[in-house]
């Protein structure tokens, strides 16, 4: 953490809970928030958004959604444009999680265009960049990241709405988190490739996360870290006592 950057605690709720279970939720974590300076986001799936953003209005809470679609309207049956999430009430959006670039293909110009609709639409993004366990064992990481970055941000992106996180595959939802230096070293990296591509002011300014399986008990020695402005927490923000624990690191 450092002074010069407002930390942010991020919930990407996955696939999981109802609408009801979600608002039940919400109330919760706004009930039994700690005082902090940090932003708190919750990003929720697409069928909760709107009955969240009721619940959030008026708390210091701030609403995020887990995807869009990269282009702005038309013949694409079952998906949600920016526009159309940013009318719930959504402030950010999740783009270029691991996940969806598994398990769609999601590719960089993808996310590049997913980035470009939602701040045109008036959110900011929340981008993940992240190695898988080969590529840590191959000491190729760093290179992995640099092209994730460099595929994906041009001189098009908005960087005062960006936030980067550091998502490695191999810590999500396993229980293996990456340890505070590990974290801190890419961070410093994405940094750099930042400056390299924006400026340097830019990338002093520039928020970024680290996600995968940060919990209350691990969050305080990542979040102490020079570079590491934050969290983006998968399993630990369904619940709102571990996701407060956290923040009260924060
Ligand atoms: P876990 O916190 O469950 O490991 O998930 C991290 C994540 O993928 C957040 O986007």
């Amino acid at each position: 953490m450092s002074s010069n950057r407002k930390t942010v605690i991020a919930g990407n709720w996955k696939m999981n809970s109802g609408i009801e279970e979600g608002v039940n939720l919400c109330k919760e974590i706004i009930s039994n928030l700690p005082t902090t300076d940090a932003e708190i986001i919750v990003c929720p799936p697409h069928t909760h958004l709107y009955a969240v953003s009721t619940v959030l209005k008026n708390s210091s809470v701030s609403l995020g959604a887990q995807n869009v679609h990269k282009q702005e309207k038309g013949a694409f049956t079952g998906d949600v444009s920016a526009k159309m999430v940013a009318e719930t009430g959504a402030e950010w959006v999740i783009v270029g999680h691991s996940e969806r670039r598994q398990y769609y293909g999601e590719t960089g110009a993808d996310i590049r265009e997913k980035i470009l609709m939602a701040q045109e639409s008036g959110m900011g993004a929340i981008f993940c960049v992240g190695e898988r366990i080969h590529e840590r064992e191959a000491g190729v990481y760093l290179e992995v990241i640099t092209r994730q970055i460099n595929e994906v941000l041009d001189k098009r992106i908005d960087f005062s709405k960006l936030i980067i996180a550091y998502e490695p595959v191999w810590s999500i939802g396993t229980g293996k988190t990456a340890s505070p230096s590990q974290a801190n070293e890419v961070h410093m990296h994405i940094r750099q490739c930042v400056a390299f591509l924006a400026s340097t002011k830019i990338s002093e300014e520039v928020r970024i996360l680290y996600g995968g399986s940060m919990k209350p008990d691990n969050a305080e020695s990542l979040l102490t870290e020079e570079h590491v402005d934050g969290g983006l927490i998968g399993g630990a923000s369904l619940n709102a006592t571990s996701f407060c624990g956290i923040i009260s690191h924060a």
